[in-house]
């Protein structure tokens, strides 16, 4: 099949508005497992183990079906599945109903690289790498830890904040909005937008639709400004970019498609890690006070946040029937990559539901595996590190409150959406 044919036979259908329907509450999670249930987004690390246990490769029929391994060598054996499980529909619901039908080309650049199979993702994962480099990032350590201590200074002296709405989920949209070269006002729009993406569209796909329509709307407008007017920004460096590879065919299409994932990819894992670590540190004494007292244990406190709180699951379509280990996984079906509940596998890990905030043997799978695996960890763990650093500094006693009832994100990205936090007015600064 060439990359320019529509939707082929390996695709669910796409107007069937029956798959969006919630389905009653789960009686077994091996065979009717749903993503959406309140219990699994709450507390999925149980469901994992119980699942693991019974059957390695989940089932189930909702959502218009699919595949959920739970053990960290099914679910890195999958990842290395390359072309057999394709990303080019990386979200477990299909496209909304009345969405436009894509071509396969398409449908692979519309948030290239994590969209793309090779060979297009091999060239376009080339053009974001030196972005994101170690040594690149480092160039907006001082913005983020400037945004960290402006952020605390607009809420310190009433004693109480929404960790999630008023410090995680500030950072990392604003860092993306000044590495692109965007207004950093749009920074909430982006918050908005990601949640009509990942978050509140995937119940809605009416939502879904009008978001990505507004989102590239607006990436689409930054883009074609930048193609007779660059600037010092990534934005222009993508669309000016010579790369050295016989594939590279650079489009204005193919940026705007970067940008997205950019910004879906950018904003909720990044908000959703360092809004589990808050609360997690918020609900455990012993794990506060030993990382106020010894600031030197956060880079590998940072590994162990990412572990037992993995934010993202994203899913692969197989493109041909598969025997993974006697499970017949058929041409068209969905697969979950389950990195979350792979971090909580007893063959890997040892004792893997204790969170251990110095673990020493920590080869975590939270940034993915194989070729897809996270390009943009390095700015990850700077932005993660720095909010910590800089909360734990300012605020070193806090706890979660219950002034209002926590709400936490599930589905494909999971994390800390509304945290109510207290804390003694007057702490160090
Ligand atoms: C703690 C925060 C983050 C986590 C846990 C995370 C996790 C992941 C995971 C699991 C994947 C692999 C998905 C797959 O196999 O389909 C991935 C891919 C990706 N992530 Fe992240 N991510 C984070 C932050 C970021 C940030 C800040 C950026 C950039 C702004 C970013 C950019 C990307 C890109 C470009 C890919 C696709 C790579 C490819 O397909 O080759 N991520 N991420």
């Amino acid at each position: 099949m060439s990359e320019q044919d529509t939707y082929g036979s390996a695709d669910v259908p796409t107007h069937d508005a029956s798959i969006w329907a919630a389905g009653g509450p789960v009686t077994d999670w091996t065979t009717d497992y749903d993503i959406r249930d309140q219990e699994y987004i709450e507390n999925p690390v149980p469901i994992w183990a119980d699942m693991r246990a019974k059957c390695p490769v989940a089932h189930t029929e909702r959502l218009g079906g699919s595949w959920n391994p739970t053990s960290f060598d099914a679910v890195r054996e999958m990842a290395k599945m390359v072309p057999e499980l394709s990303s080019r529909q990386i979200l477990v619901m299909p496209p909304p109903p009345g969405a436009a039908e894509m071509s396969r080309y398409e449908q692979q650049i519309a948030a290239a690289p994590i969209t793309a199979d090779p060979p297009i993702h091999t060239w376009t994962r080339r053009m974001l790498l030196p972005a994101f480099s170690p040594k690149t990032v480092t160039q907006y350590e001082d913005y983020t830890e400037q945004l960290c201590h402006s952020l605390i200074d607009g809420f310190i002296e009433t004693g109480q904040c929404d960790g999630a709405e008023q410090y995680a989920q500030q950072i990392p949209p604003r860092v993306i909005a000044h590495m692109l070269g965007v207004d950093e006002g749009m920074a909430d729009q982006f918050v908005i937008w990601v949640n009509g993406v990942l978050g509140e569209g995937l119940h809605d796909p009416e939502l879904r639709m009008k978001t990505r329509d507004e989102l590239l709307g607006f990436i689409n407008s930054e883009v074609r400004a930048r193609i007779t007017d660059p600037r010092e920004d990534l934005l222009s460096e993508l669309l000016h970019m010579e790369l050295d590879h016989p594939d590279a065919d650079i489009t204005p299409e193919v940026v705007v498609g970067i940008t997205n994932l950019l910004i879906v990819a950018g904003i909720d894992t990044t908000w959703s890690s360092i809004g589990s670590a808050l609360w997690h540190l918020g609900t455990n004494p012993s794990d506060r006070q030993r990382l106020a007292n010894d600031p030197e244990v956060l880079p590998i406190a940072v590994e162990e946040f990412l572990r037992f709180y993995a934010p993202v699951t994203m899913a692969r379509i197989a493109e041909q029937d598969i025997d993974f280990h006697g499970v017949s996984i058929q041409r068209g079906d969905k697969i979950l990559m389950n990195f979350p509940a792979a971090c909580h596998d007893p063959e890997q890990f040892e004792d893997p539901d204790t969170f251990i905030i110095d673990r020493e043997r920590n080869r975590h799978v939270a940034f993915g595996s194989g070729i897809h695996r996270c390009a943009g960890s390095n700015l990850a763990r700077l932005e993660m590190t720095i909010a910590l650093r800089v909360w734990m500094e300012r605020i070193p006693e806090f706890e979660i409150s219950d002034r209002e009832p926590m709400k936490w994100a599930g589905g494909q990205v999971r994390g800390p959406r509304v945290m109510p936090m207290s804390f003694p007015v007057g702490q160090r600064r």
